[in-house]
């Protein structure tokens, strides 16, 4: 059976694992920066760079060491190569090349969202293409249809913010600092959610589309006029979006005949609330959902390990002069 060791670099954390092709997770190692940017109230593109070129290779002699491995036991190399922040996806990037080539093993460029996109199946191994799936992160907001891999349909977009991006901008302006996603989830757990009232831009729109930032702006003068808690404030907040990414999956399911399934994968699926909204919302359609565990949301080597595995399985890996691509829409 194959195992792959993949490499995550592509933002603040640096990340390793080995994956078999029977979905075990045989070790894994993430080493997060949040101590390194908390200062700065979010990531400093070059202390993340640096702080992965120090990283990563030891975190890839503890990961081969915990699954009792070398790497000759393993059958590929997989790398995040985009999109992300340049500086850590070279570093990922030209380690998997380096270990490449000393071993001889085939180097797999993967794509991060594509990595979030196949991300579900590691965790369910009955989740079949073609299906849904409503990816939230920090840097993106989609609707996928998910054919296979490496067949990937946007159906929807954000036109401004992620939704990652908006939770870590309220958390900001709630003065909970850095990283801002579940901070928001703790102190929205407290409020109530009816209390402020926030738009929900695009709803009920006949476009596909996303849209975050009118509902951050709200939230900040809604903030400045000093009338509603902080937890009311985020528990508000919490609900608009949500109500955003149901409307929008609602008619994206409506145009999307034959899905297998809804899903749900990014660092924002993490949250429980965002969970159980999508979740009710295939039940209202007879779907099955679906969503990682919640370590495997945010951003982790396994995913792109298992992205490895499922592009091995059809013969595919990548020449050793592939590029870094800061931007790499799937
Ligand atoms: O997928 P991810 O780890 O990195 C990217 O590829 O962007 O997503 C990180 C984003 C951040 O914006 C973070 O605040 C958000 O996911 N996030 C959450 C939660 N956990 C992480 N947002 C809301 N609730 C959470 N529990
Ligand atoms: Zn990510």
């Amino acid at each position: 059976m194959e195992i792959v060791l993949g490499i995550e670099s592509s933002c603040d954390e640096t990340a390793a694992a080995l994956v078999a092709g029977n979905r075990r997770i045989l070790a894994q190692r993430i080493a997060s920066q949040d101590e390194a940017h908390r200062p700065y109230g979010g990531v400093v593109p070059e202390i993340a760079a640096r702080a992965h070129a120090e990283r990563l290779t030891p975190l890839i002699e503890e990961t081969l060491a915990e699954a009792g491995l070398v790497l000759a036991n393993v059958d590929a190399i997989a790398a995040t190569a985009g999109p992300g922040l340049i500086g850590g996806v070279m570093v990922g990037l030209v380690t998997a090349k380096a270990l490449a080539m000393a071993s001889d093993k085939p180097l797999i460029a993967i794509n991060h969202l594509e990595g979030h996109a196949l991300s579900p199946r590691l965790a369910d191994n009955t989740l079949d293409f073609p299906y849904l799936l409503l990816l939230v992160s920090g840097g993106h907001c989609q609707l996928l249809l998910v054919e296979g891999v490496g067949r990937y349909r946007r159906l929807a977009t954000t036109i401004d913010d992620a939704l990652g991006e908006a939770y870590d901008k309220t958390a900001k302006l709630l003065g909970l600092g850095y990283p801002g996603g579940p901070a928001v989830e703790r102190l929205a757990a407290k409020g109530d959610p009816s209390k402020v009232d926030l738009p929900r831009p695009l709803v009920g729109s006949a476009e596909p589309h996303f849209s975050f930032a009118g509902l951050k702006s709200a939230v900040l003068r809604a903030r400045e006029a000093g009338v509603h808690t902080d937890a009311d404030v985020a528990a508000s907040f919490q609900q608009a979006a949500i109500d955003c990414l149901t409307d929008r999956t609602r008619r994206a399911i409506a145009v999307s005949g034959g899905i297998t399934a809804l899903v749900l994968a990014g660092g924002v699926a993490a949250n429980r609330s965002v969970r159980s909204g999508l979740e009710a919302l295939a039940a209202e359609h007879g779907l099955p959902f679906t969503a990682p565990p919640l370590p495997l949301c945010t951003d982790n080597a396994a995913m792109i390990a298992w992205a490895g595995i499922e592009r091995l399985a059809f013969g595919q890996s990548d020449p050793l002069d592939i590029a870094a691509r800061p931007r790499w829409p799937l």
